[in-house]
């Protein structure tokens, strides 16, 4: 199959990518590479540099790959620059997907796969929630996601495009951008090596559902195949709270350990405490017992095992 992924250089992109070349799939990527970076890319895998809210180069896109499927990761993804310019957030994330559900439908693509968030969507909430838990985001970047799977609805019922929405927990692992304002694990991890103190916000209190990114591409390959009608939408976590002072202390063991193996000595600072951060949800879990049940998958890489794989990956980077 001809999969057109695009935010393709981001980091989940990239692991999406690789997940179909290793089912055997031809990968074309399309990314503006405002964050993504192409040589995160595996080697000969086609990127057009393209912004997704340019309608046009999205249509010249589709017309030479001609792609079979579609997973669509492109989006800017920080939560305080969609409330401080709701207008770009819509832009890159509301019509951006839109142009290319218009391609997909043109172009007779035959499944559509959209990166959602089941933190945004959901807000706080202390049990695991499942699909059914009424949508309520509160920032604008929240509002596009879900206007984004009310599209997707629409584009499944109007043109019969098999479409997807895949609500994700809170992703970490390697490739993670660091310098974004999420990505704990990845902020952690690199103040850490540089021998600075990881700060954490508020009493660190904070619950989230990680789940590491190989899942989630996984989740997304799992989507792609399937043979469903319509929409469907699944969250993608594990249904384990960890809050921010637990992360933080397993990060610091599984990064030890991978120096140790490494034969490598540095001393790393504690952590130290900064203000909370204004609008944090207190407590985010997803429960994804429907996309174990409707298509197999669960989590295979425990939080302990992700973050020593996350952990040797930053320790062994060069930029
Ligand atoms: N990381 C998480 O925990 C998480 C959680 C929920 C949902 N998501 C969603 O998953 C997707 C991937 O996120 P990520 O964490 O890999 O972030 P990322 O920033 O690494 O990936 C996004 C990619 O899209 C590209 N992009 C951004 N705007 C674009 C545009 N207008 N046109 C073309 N390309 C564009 C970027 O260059 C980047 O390569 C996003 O849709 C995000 O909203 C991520």
């Amino acid at each position: 199959m001809r999969v057109l992924v695009t935010g393709g250089a981001g980091f989940i992109g990239t692991h999406v990518v690789e997940e179909c070349l290793a089912a055997g799939n031809e990968v074309v990527v399309v990314d503006d590479l405002s964050s993504g970076k192409k040589n995160n890319l595996p080697e000969g895998v086609p990127l057009y540099q393209v912004d997704v809210a340019d309608a046009d180069a999205v249509q010249q896109v589709f017309e030479l790959v001609r792609p079979e499927s579609v997973v669509h990761q492109a989006a800017q993804i920080s939560v305080s620059r969609s409330v401080r310019e709701p207008s770009f957030d819509a832009r890159s994330n509301v019509l951006g997907l839109l142009h290319v559900l218009e391609a997909a439908v043109q172009y007779g693509v035959r499944s559509f796969v959209f990166a959602s968030s089941g933190g945004v969507l959901y807000g706080d909430v202390w049990e695991p929630a499942d699909e059914d838990q009424p949508p309520a985001p509160v920032s604008p970047y929240g509002i596009s996601k879900l206007t984004g799977e009310y599209y997707l609805q629409f584009f499944a019922r109007e043109y019969g495009l098999r479409c997807t929405a895949l609500r994700y927990a809170n992703v970490y692992g390697p490739r993670q951008d660091p310098h974004g304002e999420a990505g704990v694990v990845a902020i952690f991890l690199q103040r850490l090596l540089a021998g600075e103190a990881p700060v954490i916000n508020g009493d660190g209190k904070y619950i989230r559902d990680y789940v590491y990114v190989e899942d989630v591409a996984r989740a997304n390959l799992l989507a792609l195949e399937g043979e469903w009608e319509g929409f469907r939408a699944y969250n993608v976590g594990t249904g384990l709270g960890t809050d921010v002072n637990q992360l933080e202390s397993g990060l610091r063991q599984a990064l030890e350990e991978v120096l140790r193996e490494q034969g490598r000595e540095l001393e790393l600072p504690a952590a130290s405490y900064g203000p909370p951060r204004a609008g944090d949800l207190r407590s985010s879990l997803l429960d994804a017992k429907k996309i174990q049940r409707e298509l197999g998958w669960r989590p295979q890489v425990t939080l302990e095992e992700g973050l020593k794989r996350t952990a040797a990956w930053f320790a062994g980077r060069k930029n």
